[in-house]
């Protein structure tokens, strides 16, 4: 069970979601401002907020238009309440129309950059600001008239009313401060954080780290928690803060499932004795996992496979340890997020995450998740802030079916030798030329094709090793990295030389869309 939204921080904003793709980037700008924030649906109760009363409401753009039927509203204790609200785009015309202003149905959308001249003087929302400044607009239907009590602050060559205040505490704004081609958003965002909403800014990651383990030992009290730890960021933040909340009473369990990278298991079980002085379980079973692979050659029949394996072998840890209460897992916000909004119905839910693993039903354990409201970045610095090493902090990530999915065609010792060692090889030069923290993944991919070569004066006839390296913000898009030449032809000699049975390499030009990250 996920932690009540009362308990999560004394100050805290709500951003409510009406379906914009922006929405998890106003998210991202509170943080920014060391303010915690949440996005929750528009379908929200005000009952279901518990005692603690944010210290102001985002309404969020969205694609709807209020004249649609069904078109989402905001609650109405959103109006009611005295809070702060400050409503963007769509929100700022929901503000408009159910408060007895008017909206104007589009005739045409105003689409791109913009130039928001203010003409009220004063606001807070707008102060250190110049009285021009650019912005960035997509919308349709616009403001003819405000709310009764309301006076326009703002106007663009296209919206009169591109924005306006009720001159205490109720904000509409036409453009979007979120996106970067706003350059003075996050000022405004800040102005209304703390000129409007009076926060002081109290989310920071010591902060973060005292209020979890508190909440992470009124959770537990006496109880068994279980880990599955994968050397991760998320799994291995995780289980540092739940260690430092609880000690002893954490269980980590690391399946060593024969698909990882060169020394990656003794890497991993060395870094959480050294750093942490977390015991861990070491489950060796590789052999498990390559006898339930043999022969298989489709790639969702092997992570199929690889999960089902890695289910039993964790339930069979587990029962060893005798009764369990808690499985600790580490969920991140955009996972919420996706979840959550796919359920309200505001957006369509655009991938589902495919990790190894999950909760055995059956066990009937409760969740510990105390990272679900936090973004990657946060976790990151959490991690530091726990003292766990940068290697671990700023690992790429890497897949729960490890290198059967980068192995095309059945996966065998051999083929894993191999890509073992050409994967070392990339990621050997990857950092020798400073570029691992640039790069969102790298590696290499072991193809079923044989080619042939030459070396010395000998014919060869071995396998080709591809080389993928991408960047991207979120692995939902990415695109191939230009890694420059040099480093190409190094990685290139040095496969075809040190790695038996690899005679050729090619670089994956490919983006995502239209190819995925994973060959598989
Ligand atoms: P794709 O290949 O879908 O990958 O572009 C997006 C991100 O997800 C990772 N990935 C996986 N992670 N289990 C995982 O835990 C999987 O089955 C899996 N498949 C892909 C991939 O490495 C990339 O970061």
């Amino acid at each position: 069970m996920a932690p009540s939204r009362s308990t999560i921080h004394s100050e805290t904003i709500f951003i409510i979601d009406f379906g914009s793709q922006y929405s998890h980037l106003i998210a991202r700008r509170v943080r920014e401002q060391n303010v915690y924030c949440e996005i929750i649906p528009h379908t929200t109760s005000w009952e279901s907020i518990g005692s603690n009363s944010p210290k102001g409401i985002i309404l969020s753009g969205g694609p709807a238009s209020v004249y649609d039927d069904n078109s989402p509203r905001a609650p109405e204790w959103v109006w009611e309440k005295g809070i702060p609200v400050l409503g963007i785009c769509y929100g700022m015309q929901l503000m408009a129309h159910q408060l007895g202003g008017k909206v104007l149905p589009a005739t045409e959308r105003e689409f791109g950059h913009a130039i928001l001249n203010q003409n009220s003087g004063d606001n807070l929302l707008f102060s250190e600001l110049p009285d021009s400044l650019p912005v960035w607009m997509s919308h349709a239907d616009r403001i003819s008239q405000t709310p009764p009590d309301f006076h326009p602050i703002g106007n663009s060559e296209n919206s009169p009313i591109a924005a306006m205040s009720n001159g205490n505490s109720m904000y509409g704004i036409q453009f979007h401060p979120e996106v970067a081609h706003t350059p003075n958003g996050s000022q405004i965002i800040d102005n209304f954080l703390r000129k409007i909403c009076h926060c002081e800014g109290l989310w920071t990651a010591g902060n973060f780290i005292t209020e979890s383990i508190q909440r992470i030992k009124t959770q537990v009290k006496n109880g068994k928690v279980i880990c599955a730890l994968s050397g991760g960021v998320d799994s291995s933040v995780t289980a540092a803060l739940i260690h430092e909340a609880i000690g002893k009473q954490l269980h980590c369990v690391f399946v060593d499932n024969g698909l990882m990278r060169l020394e990656e298991p003794e890497r991993v079980i060395n870094v959480f004795n050294r750093n942490l002085d977390i015991q861990i379980i070491h489950s060796k079973s590789a052999s498990l996992f390559l006898s339930d692979l043999k022969g298989v050659t489709d790639p969702e029949q092997k992570r199929m496979i690889i999960g089902k394996r890695f289910i039993k072998v964790f339930e069979d840890e587990a029962t060893k340890l005798g009764k369990v209460d808690f499985l600790a897992q580490g969920t991140l916000y955009p996972d919420v997020i996706e979840s959550e909004t796919a359920e309200s119905g505001t957006s369509a839910k655009i991938k589902t995450h495919h990790n190894v693993g999950g909760l055995p039903e059956h066990m009937e354990l409760e969740l510990v998740e105390p990272l679900r409201y936090l973004f990657k970045d946060e976790v990151r610095k959490i991690g530091l802030g726990l003292g766990l090493p940068e290697e671990m902090v700023f690992r790429q990530p890497f897949p729960g079916p490890g290198l059967a999915i980068r192995i095309m065609g059945e996966v065998t010792e051999n083929k894993l030798n191999t890509l073992r060692l050409s994967d070392w090889v990339v990621m050997d030069e990857i950092k020798n030329n400073n570029l691992y923290n640039e790069l969102w993944q790298s590696f290499a991919v072991l193809l079923e094709t044989r080619t042939v070569g030459v070396m010395g004066d000998e014919r060869t006839y071995g396998n080709v090793v591809a080389i993928r390296a991408v960047t991207s913000e979120d692995a939902m898009t990415s695109d191939w990295a230009r890694i420059p030449n040099d480093v190409l032809a190094k990685m290139s000699n040095r496969i075809v030389n040190e790695v038996p049975n690899a005679t050729r390499v090619v670089y994956d030009i490919t983006s995502k869309p239209p190819g995925t990250i994973e060959w598989e």
